[in-house]
């Protein structure tokens, strides 16, 4: 019997047909083959794997017409070296914002809430929240005052303890004090070791017990006493607290029985086993480590500009000794952040990821304000400021800031980004071209990202990259995996810095997260103009969901990834990747995509053939991948994995309950000819890995000869 197989230089090539699928030359052995191409395509030693190899046959025969419900898709990827292109080594990365708790909360390790008592404001009196305290009026009175010996932040908590160790006035047990419950509990592990630094003043000695205790203070986790003779000057205390049992929902206590007024100011307990002590949560870094983002976009966001400029990101607010941080209201998220999470904490977090920082800066612009480019100067100074602070000689002016922070090294900042989402402010493009002008001149290898979008005309200022958001339905998201196709390659970059399925996203499900794949492997196959791209937003805490869906979901100690997490991760690998040319064809194509890419595993130093198809139809597809331009006998199919993003229903999402509903799932691909047929299940995200057993990808992918289907 004889058919039409592969398409090769503008001809279908005949195929013999045989019983169990496409015969390959040399002739296989056939019995074996109908087998394990029945595993493939999930019918294990099924004689439906007969009825569908003779189906495949036949469809074969007929130019491959999808008519018949068997091979209904061919993808043909290119490996000659002539058609690779080598991606951007950042393609793919992080946007963190402080939102939805995601540091403050979140990923930053600090327990208290509101450690310096300045959440509601500079002023007395004022909210100490979430502070209360234990004991009634009669026994024990809390009050702000500006008392504190940082100037910068000057509300101290004022503990005026009526009852007494002895006598008719005696203190109830457990004596009378404050607690503060941290970020809706604090999660406090048994075994592990806290840190408590405190700022304490007293007109007489002192005797407060520190306890670690469930929500209610009923049962003590942990405990130790601070005794002090003479506090009458402003004393910092630091004392380690080990934890004796687990409670995710825990609290702070700090207690007396003693007579007597207290002043307490400036109380942090922080986990000793923070992501190398750099105060990470161990467990949400490791999340956005496995990402192996390419870069960290930071702070924001909208976080960036503010409500108002009162309540924008200042930097300088956010660096030097945690204790003088005035921290700030995030008025457009609304919650107060200590700022233990500063500029100098991001430019680490960056280089612990390996990941090259993106810092964000106010333009001049919040979201009720406008800064006119005649004032723009000290903010542009500023910007300056920054760039020095993270790149600075250790003696310059701010170098010597992060310097006595304890990074000598100068940070590796590139690429700032001029404003969030202000090209349609008045004044932006006058502003922008002041930032523009003065970075250029102090750092010109800066990479300077502009806010207008260049993708469909060319910008009217100079960039080397310019930022674009984009947040629709699922169905437009993955329409969108074109975007790029006709953008002028001449030109600034793209920088995608906030991509993500809204509306008919849920909380984060399936559908949003095929979706985006097919808009990133648009972004792949565009990526001699897209630079770089990242999800927004990163994290959410369930406590505070301002803003859905978004990628890692957390409480005080679990967290999850949504299925766009997973998604993401399939891109994993891409960052620096070679992209190789592959063509689909398919009845289907409206809803599938795909790319091919090498890789090479930076772990065990194995190369990669990378397949990733999404198939964001409702009908399963089977589909053919055919290889060109590298020699068969090099891929190695026993080591060879396949891996599957799906669920049963494309509305399906993850939760605390069952956090891998919609995760990946690897297994063992099967077939060792050179055609690889494999099944995509309906509404799924599938990686085909092929290991290629040549120390050198560029030299097995020859000179584009075609070492496949000789028939
Ligand atoms: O990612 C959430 C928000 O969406 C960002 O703060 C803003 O830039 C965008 O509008």
């Amino acid at each position: 019997m004889e058919g039409w197989g592969k398409y090769r230089g503008g001809r279908w090539l005949p195929v013999k047909i045989t019983a169990g699928g496409v015969k390959q030359n040399p002739s296989p052995n056939t019995t074996e083959f109908k087998y394990r191409f029945g595993e493939e395509m999930g019918f294990r030693n099924d004689p439906r794997a007969l009825i569908l190899g003779l189906l495949i046959g036949f469809s074969t025969f007929i130019h491959c017409t999808p008519t018949l419900r068997d091979i209904n898709a061919l993808l043909s990827v290119n490996a000659s070296q002539g058609s690779t292109r080598k991606m951007p080594e950042n393609l793919f990365g992080v946007s963190f914002e402080e939102i939805n708790h995601a540091g403050a909360g979140g990923l930053w390790g600090e327990l208290v809430s509101n450690r310096g008592f300045e959440s509601g404001g500079r002023h007395s009196p004022s909210i100490i929240d979430p502070w209360s305290t234990i004991g009634n009026y009669s026994l024990i009175r809390v009050s702000t005052e500006l008392s504190s010996c940082f100037n910068i932040n000057p509300v101290a908590l004022k503990m005026e303890v009526l009852c007494d160790t002895n006598g008719v006035n005696a203190c109830p047990v457990g004596g009378v004090g404050i607690h503060n419950p941290g970020y809706w509990g604090m999660n406090i592990e048994g075994g592990k070791t806290y840190k408590l630094v405190v700022y304490i003043l007293a007109l007489n000695p002192i005797n407060v017990t520190v306890s670690l205790t469930d929500s209610t203070g009923g049962q003590t986790l942990a405990t130790v006493n601070i005794i002090e003779n003479d506090v009458s000057n402003w004393k910092k205390i630091e004392v380690a607290l080990e934890a004796k049992m687990t409670n995710h929902n825990s609290r702070l206590q700090l207690t007396t029985n003693r007579k007597g007024v207290i002043w307490f100011d400036q109380v942090s307990l922080m986990p000793i086993d923070t992501y190398k002590g750099h105060g990470y949560r161990n467990d949400l870094y490791k999340m956005v480590a496995d990402l192996k983002p390419g870069f960290i976009r930071f702070p924001g966001g909208s976080y960036v500009e503010g409500n108002y400029l009162r309540n924008a990101y200042w930097w300088k607010d956010t660096v030097g000794p945690w204790e003088e941080r005035p921290g700030h209201f995030n008025d457009i998220w609304s919650y107060w952040t200590d700022d233990g999470l500063g500029y100098f904490e991001f430019l680490q977090l960056a280089e612990d990821l390996g990941a090259s920082p993106i810092w964000v800066l106010n333009s001049g612009f919040s979201h009720q304000e406008a800064v006119d480019p005649t004032k723009i100067t000290p903010f542009v100074q500023d910007a300056l400021d920054a760039i020095e602070f993270a790149r600075g000689d250790p003696d310059s002016n701010w170098g010597s800031v992060r310097a006595k922070m304890g990074h000598i090294e100068p940070f590796n900042l590139k690429h700032v980004a001029i404003g969030n989402q202000d090209c349609q402010m008045g004044h932006y493009r006058a502003n922008y071209l002041k930032f523009y002008t003065a970075i250029k001149k102090d750092y010109p290898d800066v990479k300077v990202i502009s806010n207008c979008d260049g993708s469909n005309t060319q910008l009217d200022h100079p960039a080397d990259m310019y930022d674009y958001h984009v947040y629709v339905n699922a169905k437009t998201m993955f329409s969108m995996a074109n975007k790029f196709d006709s953008t002028s390659r001449i030109g600034p970059k793209v920088f995608v810095s906030e991509y993500a399925v809204v509306n008919d996203g849920g909380s984060g499900n399936l559908l949003a997260a095929l979706a985006e794949a097919g808009f990133l492997i648009g972004i792949e196959k565009n990526s001699d103009i897209v630079d770089m791209a990242s999800n927004a937003p990163l994290f959410v805490n369930v406590n505070n969901k301002a803003f859905m869906p978004d990628a890692i979901v957390f409480d005080s100690y679990r967290a999850y990834g949504t299925p766009s997490y997973w998604m993401q991760r399939f891109f994993s690998m891409s960052n620096g990747a070679t992209l190789l040319d592959s063509t689909l064809q398919s009845n289907s194509s409206g809803s599938l995509m795909a790319s091919s890419i090498w890789f090479q595993n930076p772990t065990n130093k194995n190369n990669y053939l990378r397949v990733k198809v999404v198939n964001f139809g409702g009908n399963q597809v089977n589909l053919k991948i055919a290889i060109e331009g590298l020699d068969p006998g090099l891929i190695d199919y026993y080591r060879s994995s396949k891996t599957v993003l799906s669920s049963t229903s494309v509305m399906d999402e993850n939760s605390f309950q069952n956090p891998t509903k919609v995760s990946m799932v690897q297994s063992k691909l099967r077939k060792r000819r050179n055609d690889i047929f494999v099944v995509l299940p309906p509404n799924s995200l599938s990686s085909f890995d092929l290991l290629i057993s040549s120390n050198d990808i560029a030299q097995s992918a020859m000179n584009g000869m075609s070492y496949v289907e000789l028939i």
